[in-house]
């Protein structure tokens, strides 16, 4: 195939209509097909059923200490699930929260507690007049909506291939003191499933914030999510942290919402000294107690580190041809016609596409017109902005294999169709 990049207008307008006859073949499908947003298929759900068996008799709601989870109490979570995320993560079980159904739930707890109460000794951040995040970019949609609804300014950090770009973070956090945080997804990130390397570790642990309550909100979300049967390693940030006297920087979530049942899993936070005191204390004060019988059900359905990957394993076994699938198809139509670029995840739930610049918007218009519907263009950005406009995230996991072939027979279309647009427009 000849690169639409060495055609001429006249040629590229013969390639315009012949795409365009396909366009309105599929316009007559009457498609309804949804890669908007990463969730997990049916057939994943279904490797969780037996978590809802778990509770049968009146013994299997008591925990090994022998609390009765059917009643209110205990409300940084039962001892066993913070063994077992222990076990998981390499961070000390102390350090935990086990809370409710939603690790976003609690990131979103962590800001609202700072805007109030601050940290550390410090002028609430609702008080302290404006106050800025840093947001690796393009990154996940619901940070950044968080940050909008506390009116904190977010500035956007371009995200390199291992992590966010150090340089300009260590410059800003070293600079302005009204940089309080930045959202972190540090492992097969949301979209483009970087994994932060020791280096962007390291960096990140010896900051040197000109804001004593600067924090990491890291979020672990895709921790166990490898979609190849070789791990991608990350350094523990609570460690790397202590090396530099800045324990209380990090802040740590995790879930289970993609190992069991998004919205019905146990979500976890982590974090040290003063942190981990004033949460506790705030969720004394929020809740009697998160719900234990999902905790105690979710410990006797994934038990321990082995037979969580083990079922970790089953995801991928679903995931991994749907991957395929969308990568196949890229290869195919861009690999010589290099109008957009991708990226290959070793894990997550994304893969993230770049087009030609003021493409990306066309192109999930063109696609939505034609029944399929995927993440708005711009809204991995901070403010939806996304001044190239030319990312877009695609999300494999939801629809079955032949509506993915569709769907990207469909998308592979519309982002050739949206490139010559703007070309001939010139
Ligand atoms: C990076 C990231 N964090 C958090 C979440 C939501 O997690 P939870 O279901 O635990 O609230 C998602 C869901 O897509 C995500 O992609």
């Amino acid at each position: 195939m000849k690169s639409f990049l060495n055609l001429n207008s006249d040629e590229l307008l013969i390639e315009y209509k012949n795409l365009l006859k396909d366009y309105n073949e599929y316009k007559k499908l009457n498609l309804s097909l949804n890669m908007s947003r990463g969730k997990p298929c049916a057939e994943q759900l279904d490797l969780s059923m037996d978590l809802l068996c778990g509770l049968n008799e009146k013994s299997d709601c008591m925990s090994k200490d022998g609390v009765d989870c059917r009643n209110y109490g205990i409300n940084d979570g039962l001892p066993e699930m913070k063994e077992f995320i222990s076990e998981l993560t390499g961070i000390d079980k102390e350090n935990f929260i086990v809370g409710g159904n939603s690790s976003l739930s609690m990131m979103f707890d962590v800001i609202s507690y700072f805007m109030t109460h601050g940290s550390l000794g410090n002028m609430p951040w609702g008080k302290q007049g404006k106050i800025k995040f840093l947001c690796p970019s393009p990154g996940y949609d619901r940070h950044f909506s968080i940050s909008e609804f506390f009116g904190i300014e977010m500035i956007e950090i371009p995200m390199k291939k291992d992590g966010p770009d150090m340089d300009l973070v260590a410059k800003y956090v070293s600079e302005d003191s009204a940089i309080k945080g930045i959202w972190c997804v540090p492992k097969y990130s949301n979209p483009q499933g970087v994994t932060y390397s020791n280096e962007v570790v390291k960096r990140f642990a010896k900051l040197k914030p000109a804001a004593k309550d600067f924090k990491i909100i890291w979020d672990n979300a895709y921790f166990v999510h490898d979609l190849t049967d070789e791990e991608t390693p990350l350094l523990n940030i609570i460690d790397e942290c202590k090396k530099f006297g800045n324990e209380e920087m990090p802040i740590v979530f995790y879930s289970t919402s993609k190992i069991t049942f998004p919205g019905a899993g146990v979500a976890f936070m982590a974090c040290l000294g003063q942190n981990l005191k004033d949460f506790k204390k705030m969720y004394s004060i929020k809740t009697v107690g998160f719900d234990k019988l999902n905790q105690i059900r979710h410990i006797k359905f994934l038990k321990n580190k082995k037979t969580l990957l083990e079922h970790m394993k089953k995801h991928r076994k679903i995931l991994r041809p749907k991957f395929k699938i969308v990568v196949d198809y890229l290869e195919k139509e861009f690999k010589e016609n290099p109008i957009l670029k991708w990226c290959e995840p070793k894990g997550g739930y994304f893969v993230s596409v770049d087009t030609y610049s003021n493409c990306a918007k066309r192109t999930v218009q063109l696609c939505k017109e034609a029944g399929v519907i995927l993440t708005d263009a711009g809204a991995t950005y901070p403010y939806k902005n996304d001044r190239n406009d030319s990312n877009i995230r695609l999300a494999p996991t939801f629809p079955s294999e032949n509506e993915l072939k569709t769907a990207m027979k469909l998308f592979c279309l519309c982002a050739k169709l949206a490139f010559i647009e703007k070309k001939l427009e010139k």
